[in-house]
């Protein structure tokens, strides 16, 4: 019989600016605490990339040739690079686009996707499908973000959440049981309303009014955004393990966005996971969007063995959200 062929991860790798924005500079410009943002959210800094001319992929093109260096592949046989982002460089070319020149990968076709702090998976998933029917061999998967551009550095309940950073993954068949095995995708524009830009798409393009109006920052209801992260992560968790028969105790780790320290406390109690089990990058980097998952992977990717079984979950703008099961190594 025929092995099912699945995409395995065959790298990771992660970049995130010099810069450091630390609580005790946010006590400096806005009316807030160390205490409050480290009790509410768990954050201590995040990371911002400063200068002029200075987009995404900047940070996308730096974790892209880490991983095709450490993964030792030559960019000319990249077939696809899939780019996830709010925040590309340009409405159009896509960063993908410009990260692909950058790297090399002068064979790849490539484009963004927009799922925001659901990105990342999307674009994993998405990236499996063409390494799964055999279509491509070596598909490049990176999500990056600059929040530190939509970000009201005025409004405290929301800035304070974000930094920068990117993080790729390369994709490669495999016939011996290792990858990404299991996915639940899932989404509800109804979200809208409670997490959203107000400006500067086709509905309401720049103008001084919009300007004026503050309306390119991002817009959360954070409490509404909490509860439903809160509910539909766990919800993903549970869906994806019982589909693929894992109890906690086969389970290495929780690979989850980063969003908030307290969000991932509640989901791990509410999917009977214990929080050892759970990756965690929060306090160093903050949210970085489409960055969050596979930064966290590059982190603790030394402490993975082949054969660990991971479960990857996200909830985001949109709303978007859902889990993978993956089984590392390969
Ligand atoms: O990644 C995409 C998905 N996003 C998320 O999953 C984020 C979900 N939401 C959250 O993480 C949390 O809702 C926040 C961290 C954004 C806010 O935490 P919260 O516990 O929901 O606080 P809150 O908005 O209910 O605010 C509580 C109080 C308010 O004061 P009053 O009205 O009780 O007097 C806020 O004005 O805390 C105040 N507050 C602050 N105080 C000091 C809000 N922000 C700050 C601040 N410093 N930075």
């Amino acid at each position: 019989m025929q092995k099912k062929t699945h995409a395995a991860i065959a790298g990771v790798h992660g970049y995130v600016p010099d810069h450091k924005l630390t609580n005790a500079d946010f006590e400096k410009m806005l009316d807030t605490t160390d205490e409050w943002i480290v009790t509410r959210t768990g954050i201590k800094e995040r990371r911002i990339l400063k200068g002029e001319n200075q987009g995404s992929s900047v940070m996308g093109i730096e974790a892209v040739k880490g991983l095709l260096e450490k993964t030792n592949t030559d960019p000319r046989d990249i077939d696809l690079l899939i780019c996830a982002t709010i925040t590309p460089d340009l409405p159009t070319p896509a960063t993908g686009n410009i990260i692909a020149h950058a790297v090399g990968a002068v064979n790849a076709f490539s484009y963004d996707l927009q799922a925001a702090c659901s990105g990342f998976l999307y674009a994993m998933v998405t990236g499996s499908q063409f390494i799964e029917t055999g279509k491509y061999k070596k598909v490049v998967v990176v999500g990056v973000d600059k929040m530190s551009s939509l970000v009201n550095y005025e409004d405290r309940t929301t800035c304070v959440l974000f930094g920068d950073g990117a993080g790729a993954v390369l994709l490669a068949p495999n016939e011996a049981g290792f990858g990404i095995m299991d996915s639940v995708l899932k989404g509800d524009g109804a979200g809208e309303e409670h997490l959203h830009l107000k400006a500067g798409g086709s509905r309401r393009p720049a103008s001084h009014a919009t300007i004026d109006a503050k309306e390119h920052y991002l817009y959360q209801n954070g409490q509404a955004v909490y509860k439903i992260a809160v509910s539909k992560m766990a919800e993903s968790i549970q869906e994806i393990m019982q589909r693929n028969q894992l109890s906690s105790e086969d389970i290495t780790f929780v690979v989850p966005h980063q969003a908030n320290q307290r969000i991932l406390s509640a989901v791990a109690q509410r999917a009977g996971l214990p929080m050892e089990k759970v990756m965690m990058n929060i306090e160093k980097f903050g949210n970085t969007t489409a960055a969050t998952i596979p930064l966290c992977l590059w982190q603790y990717a030394p402490q993975l063995k082949p054969g660990d079984k991971l479960i990857f979950t996200t909830f985001g703008s949109g709303y978007t959200w859902g889990a993978a099961y993956v089984v590392w190594g390969g």
